[in-house]
């Protein structure tokens, strides 16, 4: 039965991480609800006090959707944590959800809490944009209630829509890859049932749209006085006063939601009477400090899951690499032995600069700077105090050069990797340098290799210039002869002997190159109209269309782990190995075991290194497109055979002991 009047609500949707999931109310199932029958009439005030519902947060269902095998604990009027429409075997309350064919309860890994198990629609289901969706029912008391709808989607971003009691109370909020978006909106019961349809008429035949649903929440609203929300505001104090634990971000907007609070109580002086205002801010106040994230410490590697720095902000250090670093203290200009983490920034998107993080132990990350900064405007590069420092004495054509390469509206800043240099005791950044050109627009053009050089490893490092490198033999099939030198997704490798490398993908990304390095690892060994096939340079398996290379060698064999070539689509890892850098590497296949998807464990390679205890850690990155900033870290133990061949397993967290 659907109530078609009296329903007010209020919508707001948060976007958080699956971290607020913790703390789950276990409220024990009200052992006087045989007694206290629902009928028509009744409303919740007859049959509870607002004191008896505050205790249980106001919590009546709380469903953990297509989890329907397990009996966790829930909300007050169930006994399971999901089940079909009809009475609970232990509180008689009427509730659950329509079965339907093409409901499938999906169990998924990288899930916690509520968010790991959740309905989705059967891949073969034959879809009506308006009937096919997920239908709840659940009895409640006639009175006002709060619906909270959970989605964490694995998938790509797409529209939800949620129709409660007859009204369109979720619009169309769009759910985006790797996030918990939670709807929350209210509405008025005027019979015995609360009616819930989640779907999206958008759908069409794109399955890429299917609605999903992880959980739902249905609590009572309570009659708001002034009194309740001062001493809710007043039990926060503590999470107040402590501001250092918290996520910036996060507890940015807890202060914001106490700070309206606070101006609602003052605006509203004197009133005792019920007061919708103290209503909102209370919800906006529980929401945001439910959110609260606390900064982590982190005692392993969980690969996949968000990776925050010490300060609690997501560690923006993509396509990045790390190693061990003697060198000089900021502050104290001591000598300090650090790991050292450089990788791009993408907290603004696509385009960023070059960010740096030091640790103790490679769980925790203290973020040390962008060390190497684009450049918003060309204005910016002749005024900014920075700029001016790191560039003066730069003509005006070297400065609109440095400009281009490093512009943030345009320029590709991807794949940094350091190397310290003995002999200038100088610190040099390598990356793929890329945009548009005086003859192309499109972004990824110049196809070069960008060179910064700085005095310390946190910077500033001083853009350099970026070059095409060498080229294809005259003998040999050069695989793209229209564009010579390209350069793209690189890495560096310093042998025992400190010659370095570059190793980079070439020829429209087909063939890889390693290039050996001047002395002073600035340039090429050899300018590339000299460089001999063999000494300075090779070319690996032309035509075969690898990426992302991570090379590493242990003990006296050499290797490169590499990907396949899908812009930020995920695909399957190949490995090589050789003897020399210069010398023969032979294909020696996919290293990752159980990798079902053929996917790299949906990630791309970017650095191998050696841990303290001997362990060779894979960096990869897991790239989330419609979100770079949030694009997740994927570390594994590479696992050596007695043969020499190398193998990934995939496993969700994992030390160093
Ligand atoms: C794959 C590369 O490995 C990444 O670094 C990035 O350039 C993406 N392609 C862009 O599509």
């Amino acid at each position: 039965m659907k109530a078609n009047h009296g329903t007010y609500f209020k919508l707001f949707s948060i976007v958080t991480i699956a971290a607020l999931l913790t703390g789950i109310v276990y409220i024990e199932a009200d052992k006087d609800n045989l007694k206290r029958q629902i009928n028509k009439e009744t409303s919740f005030w007859d049959i509870y006090s607002e004191e008896e519902l505050k205790a249980n947060d106001f919590l009546l269902y709380r469903v953990d959707c297509g989890n329907v095998l397990s009996h966790a604990k829930t909300g007050a009027f169930q006994s399971t944590c999901d089940q079909p429409y009809g009475p609970d075997e232990i509180t008689k309350r009427k509730w659950g959800y329509e079965p339907k064919d093409y409901m499938v309860s999906v169990k998924d890994k990288y899930g916690t809490g509520l968010n790991t198990y959740k309905w989705e629609i059967s891949e073969d289901a034959w879809y009506d944009n308006n009937l096919t969706g997920f239908y709840y029912n659940f009895e409640v008391p006639k009175g006002e209630y709060e619906i909270t709808l959970g989605f964490y989607n694995p998938f790509s971003a797409r529209p939800i829509y949620a129709q409660i009691e007859d009204n369109m109370l979720v619009d169309g909020e769009k759910i985006l890859k790797y996030k918990l978006t939670e709807c929350t909106a209210y509405t008025s019961v005027e019979d015995s049932e609360l009616n819930l349809k989640v779907f999206n008429p958008q759908r069409g035949v794109d399955a890429m749209k299917n609605p999903i649903l992880s959980y739902i929440e249905v609590r009572v609203v309570p009659k708001f006085g002034r009194e309740l929300l001062l001493s809710y505001m007043e039990s926060l104090k503590g999470a107040l006063d402590n501001q250092g634990l918290y996520t910036p971000e996060s507890y940015e907007s807890f202060t914001k939601a106490y700070q309206d609070a606070e101006q609602v109580l003052i605006e509203n002086n004197g009133s005792t009477k019920e007061n919708i205002e103290f209503r909102k801010s209370y919800f906006a106040l529980k929401t945001s400090f439910e959110a609260l994230e606390e900064i982590k410490v982190y005692t392993s590697f969980n690969p996949a899951k968000p990776w925050t720095d010490t300060k609690g902000n997501l560690i923006q250090a993509h396509g990045g690499q790390v190693q061990k670093l003697t060198f000089k203290d900021k502050e104290t200009g001591k000598s300090v032995t650090k790991w050292w983490w450089v990788g791009e920034d993408k907290s603004k998107g696509a385009h960023g600069g070059i960010c740096a993080y030091s640790s103790d132990d490679l769980y925790n990350w203290q973020f040390e700077g962008v060390v190497m900064r684009n450049v918003n405007s060309r204005e910016e590069l002749d005024n900014d105090e920075y700029f001016k420092e790191l560039y003066k004495g730069l003509s005006k054509e070297e400065l609109d050069n440095v400009y281009t390469c490093l512009s943030a509206s345009t320029a590709i800043i991807e794949r940094p990797k350091l190397i310290y240099n003995e002999k200038t005791d100088k610190y040099i950044i390598w990356f793929h340098a890329d945009g548009p050109t005086a003859t192309s627009n499109s972004s990824y053009a110049a196809a070069s290799a960008g060179v910064a050089i700085s005095d310390t490893p946190y910077g500033p490092f001083k853009f350099i210039d970026r070059y095409r490198l060498n080229v294809c033999p005259d003998d040999q099939e050069d695989f793209h002869p229209e564009s010579k030198g390209m350069a793209r997704d690189m890495n560096l490798f310093v042998d025992d002997d400190k010659t370095a490398y570059i190793i980079y993908s070439s020829e429209e990304n087909l063939t890889l190159y390693i290039s050996k390095l001047n002395d002073e690892y600035t340039y090429l060994a050899t300018p590339v109209n000299e460089a001999k096939y063999g000494e300075d340079f090779i070319r690996l398996f032309p035509g075969a269309q690898r990426e992302a290379p991570a090379v590493f060698k242990k003990d006296k064999t050499y290797y490169l782990v590499s990907s396949g070539c899908t812009g930020w689509a995920p695909n399957q890892a190949r490995y090589y190995k050789a003897s020399s850098m210069l010398g023969e590497w032979t294909n020696e296949g996919d290293p990752c075991i159980g990798d079902a998807q053929k996917t790299t464990f949906d990630s791309q390679s970017t650095c191998v290194f050696k841990a303290d205890n001997g362990t060779y850690v894979f960096m990869a990155d897991r790239w989330n497109p419609e979100d770079l900033k949030n694009s997740r870290y994927i570390w594994l133990p590479v696992i050596f055979n007695d043969d020499g061949s190398i193998a990934l397993e995939y496993t969700e967290e994992w030390t160093l002991k």
